[in-house]
């Protein structure tokens, strides 16, 4: 199938416009959703077909559907902004789609054409537009995903999947609203080896690393850091983000994507900023323990973390078994501040944008 727009069914019960507003005064992340959604089939023998935007409903599964059992899935986050200029825009969808088809392809399941992709984000925000909380920085984010939809109890890849996208509208990722984050470092738990599926963005990643946000939370911190599988001792990334270290001599660095982590967009967007603004940019392995050593002795001046969810968050305060230590004063820094402005005001029409990574929508 070709990319013109889908075939459209309104929602003929969407949410009233007195409880949008209500729900959009404060939306925070990912509770609350618009009134369609976008579904594309694809079958071995047909290829892709049947792609639409209806109203946004819940799924019948037959109970023996593949993902239920094997978790074949894979699924994308990325936001729409309203601009400056009150038009509507993405930033770097076709990053998300061809990891999306990365993400496929190390999951056995097909690749969805970049244009498709595009398109079912496009419309979705199109048709919903009505959705942008009008908070500071609210946006509309998208979740494209994919699931294994054969009925089948044998373990292969499924002749059939289920590609869809929902909206929610976004206003922060962080519930509490602090100005940095607490960290703690997972020392039992690892999120991938090489060899697996640390750089797919695929469901099965986070549910095993839910064990150790949990032991986040109970210990007052708000996001795991996984260290590498091999030696526990090289930082990767957080649950949800990728992370950067800044130092007293102006260099930056952040952990490399060598197939245990995910390549983030954002992390992407950010060496760019980075670099020209003049910073030292380096992708390079960094220990826990020189974290700790470099912080105390203020060697690193800032650490933050950044993904779409959380856009860029300073990193406060690092917590284990072994103890604590705090970064720089333990709030935002400086150049994680302009780094942040930067982006943002890129993402939202405010900045011109040289790079061209904000599609316009309609
Ligand atoms: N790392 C993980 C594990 C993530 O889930 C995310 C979020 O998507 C990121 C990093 C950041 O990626 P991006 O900047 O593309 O959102
Ligand atoms: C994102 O930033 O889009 C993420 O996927 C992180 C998290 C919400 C899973």
């Amino acid at each position: 199938m070709t990319a013109g727009a889908f075939p459209f069914e309104a929602n003929p019960n969407p949410v009233d416009d007195a409880r949008r507003a209500e729900l959009l005064a404060d939306p925070g992340f990912g509770r609350v959703f618009t009134d369609h959604m976008v579904t594309i089939r694809y079958s071995d023998d047909k290829g892709w077909h049947d792609a639409k935007v209806g109203p946004r409903a819940p799924l019948t599964l037959d109970p023996a559907t593949a993902v239920l059992h094997y978790a074949q899935e894979i699924f994308e986050g990325l936001k729409a902004y309203r601009l400056a200029d009150g038009t509507m825009a993405l930033f770097r969808p076709e990053q998300n789609a061809r990891r999306f088809q990365r993400s496929a392809k190390r999951l056995a399941m097909p690749e969805l054409p970049e244009e498709l992709f595009l398109q079912s984000c496009r419309q979705l925000v199109e048709v919903d537009q009505h959705w942008f909380p009008p908070v500071e920085g609210g946006s509309i984010y998208l979740r494209p995903f994919m699931i294994a939809s054969e009925v089948f109890l044998g373990v292969k890849p499924s002749a059939e999947y289920l590609y869809m996208v929902i909206a929610s509208a976004a206003g922060n990722y962080f519930k509490s609203g602090a100005p940095a984050i607490k960290i703690w470092v997972s020392e039992h738990y690892t999120r991938a080896a090489p060899g697996g599926t640390g750089a797919a963005k695929c469901g099965g990643n986070y549910a095993s690393s839910l064990v150790a946000q949990s032991e986040a939370i109970r210990n007052g911190c708000d996001q795991v850091v996984f260290l590498d599988a091999a030696e526990h001792r090289w930082i990767e990334e957080l649950g949800g983000m990728n992370l950067f270290f800044l130092f007293d001599d102006g260099t930056l660095i952040t952990p490399p994507t060598d197939g245990t982590i995910l390549e983030g967009i954002t992390r992407e967007s950010i060496i760019e900023l980075a670099r020209e603004q003049g910073l030292n940019v380096r992708e390079e392995r960094y220990a826990i323990d020189q974290w700790r050593a470099d912080a105390t002795s203020g060697k690193l001046v800032e650490a933050f973390a950044c993904g779409t969810a959380a856009v860029v968050t300073p990193v406060g305060s690092v917590h284990s078994t072994n103890g604590s230590f705090t970064i720089g004063a333990g709030g935002p820094g400086q150049i994680t501040q302009q780094l942040r402005g930067k982006l943002v005001n890129i993402q939202r029409g405010i900045a011109p944008d040289p790079h061209g990574w904000v599609q316009p929508i309609g």
